[in-house]
């Protein structure tokens, strides 16, 4: 398995493949790669003949207090992990190869609508960078389809619209939420952890199965829901940022008769933030 760390480079590879007639399918990444990456790459190999992976902490999505500087790289750990996993080639380019004017001059990409809310409201920013690193990553490699994780409720939904509104010919492919045996959404920052800290982790996810059970069970005082599921986590020992639950497909507040739902939780344990979201459908 190639890594690569120019666009010259890749394309000159990609080249190859299209001869070929070989579909290509891109898992886009920052790296400190585990189980929820893998099975995208698994995902993305059952729809494609070739994987890309790209590996690329995106400075763009990061706020000015967010932790770019400590984000875990890991370069050769990922590489032996991808290879295992059947992953064709890495991608990993530099700042300069994706912004080469600079994060000030670069062309920026704003998704309407699904930025707004959730992480859109505390992460000032971040969709943008997050649409517009995919959109570059999506004309550097010319994929077919593109794995993302449902982990990241939001951003699917932010991929999603952009690659609908500006067309863009690429097949986006969701794929399921990877957990600890404990429930704890598998992510690169649980590794901040402290052991007590991970210890009282799960609570999170356990907060939103319990949620979703009432709504099952025919609950709709939505507000009164939240409200209760952000008071455990408080009680629990995390910093609430949100628990909100949502129209899964417009990600407003969820209405009394909607009937596919997700529930999105933020909270900081110590400094470190983690997400989760489940759907319901009723
Ligand atoms: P990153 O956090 O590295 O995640 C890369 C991909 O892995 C995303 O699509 C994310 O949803 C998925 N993922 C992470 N944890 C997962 C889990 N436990 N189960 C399943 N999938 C999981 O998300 C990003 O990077 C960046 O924002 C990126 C899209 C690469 C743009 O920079």
């Amino acid at each position: 398995m190639r890594t690569v760390h120019s666009l010259k480079e890749l394309r000159a590879i990609l080249r190859g493949y299209r001869q070929q007639e070989k579909t290509i399918g891109l898992v886009p990444t920052m790296g400190n790669l585990h189980e929820g990456h893998i099975s995208l790459v698994r995902k993305a190999a059952e729809a494609a003949d070739i994987v890309v992976t790209s590996i690329f902490v995106n400075p763009m999505q990061f706020g000015a207090n967010e932790d770019l500087d400590t984000y875990p790289r890991t370069l050769l750990n990922d590489q032996n992990k991808l290879g295992e996993a059947g992953n064709t080639l890495v991608f990993a380019p530099s700042a300069e190869e994706v912004y080469p004017d600079g994060l000030a001059r670069h062309t920026r990409v704003v998704v309407p609508e699904v930025s707004a809310g959730h992480c859109g409201d505390s992460r000032p920013g971040h969709f943008e960078g997050v649409a517009t690193v995919v959109s570059v990553l999506f004309n550097m490699i010319q994929p077919e389809f593109a794995v993302f994780g449902e982990k990241d409720f939001q951003q699917l939904a932010v991929i999603r619209k952009m690659v609908r509104d500006l067309m863009i010919p690429v097949e986006v492919i969701g794929a399921a939420t990877v957990r600890e045996d404990d429930g704890l959404a598998k992510s690169s920052r649980n590794g901040y952890l402290s052991e007590e800290e991970r210890a009282i982790a799960p609570v999170i996810y356990q907060t939103l199965q319990a949620t979703a059970a009432k709504i099952t069970d025919g609950h709709s005082d939505f507000q009164v829901l939240a409200k209760e599921a952000g008071e455990s986590l408080i009680a629990a020992g995390l910093r609430l940022d949100y628990f909100n639950i949502a129209n899964s497909n417009t990600l407003k507040p969820a209405k009394p008769d909607d009937s596919d739902i997700t529930l999105l939780a933020a909270a900081f344990l110590g400094s470190t933030r983690l997400i989760d979201n489940i759907s319901v459908t009723r």
